[in-house]
């Protein structure tokens, strides 16, 4: 673990811990406000990311900046991270060794940053990050509070896109957060 950003970002620059640095562009780290109180954890880059080097780029993003637009969130003051820093083939759910690998990197991100809130976008963040026996299904909406951290697990935004109901769960969930630092 590094106490500051700078050793941690380096640290990664050359990662080939799992089989996902073969074809990758960029890795992607995280980005927003290295203090801020919510943060926000996806599941991988896709291609547009994977491009770009940002997490939430694409289709996805753009519907997450909608909502965090419509519900006073701005994109800049909260920290973007991903379970896994490099894109999966084919925008496939990273695989068990694929995120054990990563998954150290994340928890010095979260501990950097110190966030009050941490939101799970989709079933890949809340396993990884709370345990395999949760699903997504039964946990989005509610508050899971673990070791100082209050949890909000929620829909993962590519979700949103094929499903209108989600969106209407998403803003709600999303509303809960904003409304609990208030
Ligand atoms: N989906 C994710 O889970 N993360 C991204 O950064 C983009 C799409």
């Amino acid at each position: 673990m590094y106490d500051n950003w700078e050793e941690l970002e380096q640290s990664i620059i050359n990662c080939k811990k799992c089989k996902l640095y073969q074809n990758r562009t960029n890795i992607v780290f995280g980005t927003g406000n290295k203090n801020a109180d919510i943060m926000f954890i996806g599941e991988g880059p896709g291609a547009d990311e994977d491009k770009e080097g940002e997490p939430f780029v694409g289709k996805a993003g753009k519907l997450m900046n909608e909502a965090f637009k419509g519900l006073g969130i701005k994109r800049e003051e909260v920290y973007i991270a991903n379970i896994v820093k490099c894109r999966p083939p084919s925008n496939r759910v990273p695989e068990e060794d694929e995120a054990v690998a990563c998954l150290n990197y994340l928890r010095n991100q979260v501990i950097l940053v110190k966030p009050k809130i941490i939101v799970l976008l989709g079933s890949t963040a809340l396993k990884n990050i709370l345990g395999k026996e949760y699903g997504i299904t039964n946990a989005r909406g509610k508050w899971i509070e673990k070791k100082g951290i209050m949890y909000m697990p929620t829909w993962h935004p590519a979700a949103l896109l094929r499903d209108e109901n989600k969106k209407i769960e998403f803003w709600k969930d999303l509303k809960e957060v904003v409304n609990k630092l208030k």
